[in-house]
């Protein structure tokens, strides 16, 4: 079996060490430019067209994080580039629900104890006590009940918040009211209060947090994008925070990454800025993950994780 690995900025060693140990008969490489040699496997993260393009023997790209929106934008703009013979397949949780649930219920927690305001507060010395939020209409939207969404609207549940969900078709899930489709959109955004972006960034969903967004959310709402920047008309965001009908927003991710330093959203004390860790893709539970699906592929078993690449998610 021949593998050709390629993330960057990662500890590739690290990584070739991992699958190596679980594939002791496997021939695993990083890949480096002008490498063409064969491979039955790639495991990638935002890999370059010319590593992927032209190989026709390949069995599976195992994509390294939950969102393939840069591989497919490959595939979108020229098409071909995937090979035919190539299943996509991402990374189905692999330690990234939890971590997505921490850091979500943190920025939610944060907004509906006030905590962002107290911070203020102490900033001038004052002792001051603000109002508690109502919490029976502290409502949480999740945009996406996937593997993440799903996890993260169950664990706010659990706080006691009344917790919507929206997807593209009807799911049920316990203690959730679901909402599906373009014609329930209007009435899973009213009045909530804290809305949290756990979307695929496709052609479908691109701009959807934007001034239409904003203005069905109750007043003085918040943002919690962990998605995709793409998700984010920014200018909207901004002029939402002006006119008050959003009070503040939590921000993981940009259509600029890293955030450039003029970026007006530095300058913004209501956004909340983190360089795209939400959900970091662990290399102990990926390794064990692709390594059991490569597996599987190989005695000709079917796995879960294929990407629908018309559907882009
Ligand atoms: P997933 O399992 O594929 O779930 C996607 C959800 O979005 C599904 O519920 C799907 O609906 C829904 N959806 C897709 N297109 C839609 C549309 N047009 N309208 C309404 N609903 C739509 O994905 P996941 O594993 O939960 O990951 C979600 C995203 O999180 C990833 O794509 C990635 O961009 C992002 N992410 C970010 C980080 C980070 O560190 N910031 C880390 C990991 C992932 P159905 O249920 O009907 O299919
Ligand atoms: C990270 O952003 C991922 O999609 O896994």
């Amino acid at each position: 079996m021949k593998i050709l690995f390629y993330m960057p900025h990662a500890d590739a060693a690290a990584w070739l060490h991992d699958f190596a140990r679980a594939l002791p008969e496997a021939d695993i490489r990083e890949w480096q430019a002008g490498d063409t040699a064969p491979a039955d496997f790639a495991v990638v993260w935002r890999p370059p067209r010319e590593m992927l393009a032209g190989r026709d023997g390949l069995r599976a790209i195992f994509n390294l994080g939950a969102g393939v929106d840069a591989i497919l934008g490959l595939e979108r703009d020229v098409p071909g580039t995937l090979p035919r013979s190539a299943a996509l397949i991402r990374l189905e949780d692999g330690g990234m629900a939890s971590q997505m649930a921490e850091y979500v219920s943190h920025a939610v927690l944060r907004y509906l104890r006030r905590f962002d305001e107290y911070q203020t507060l102490q900033a001038e010395r004052r002792w001051h006590v603000l109002e508690p939020h109502p919490r029976s209409t502290f409502t949480v939207g999740v945009l996406g009940l996937g593997v993440l969404g799903a996890h993260v609207a169950q664990t706010l549940a659990s706080f006691g918040l009344p917790v919507r969900g929206y997807s593209r078709s009807a799911r049920q899930i316990d203690g959730i009211a679901t909402f599906a489709g373009d014609a329930q959109f209007d009435a899973f955004l009213d009045g909530v209060k804290v809305l949290v972006n756990l979307l695929p960034h496709t052609p479908d969903t691109e701009g959807v947090l934007n001034a239409r967004t904003f203005s069905k959310l109750a007043r003085g709402a918040y943002l919690v994008n962990v998605a995709r920047g793409g998700h984010l008309v920014e200018q909207d965001l901004l002029d939402a925070l002006a006119s008050g009908q959003v009070a503040a927003a939590t921000l993981d991710v940009f259509r600029e990454e890293p955030l450039p330093p003029d970026h007006p959203f530095w300058r913004e004390p209501r956004i909340a800025i983190t360089p795209h860790v939400s959900a970091l893709t662990l290399r102990e539970e990926s390794v064990a993950q692709v390594v059991r699906k490569m597996v599987a592929l190989m005695r000709g078993e079917a796995v879960s994780g294929v990407v629908d690449v018309e559907r882009g998610y």
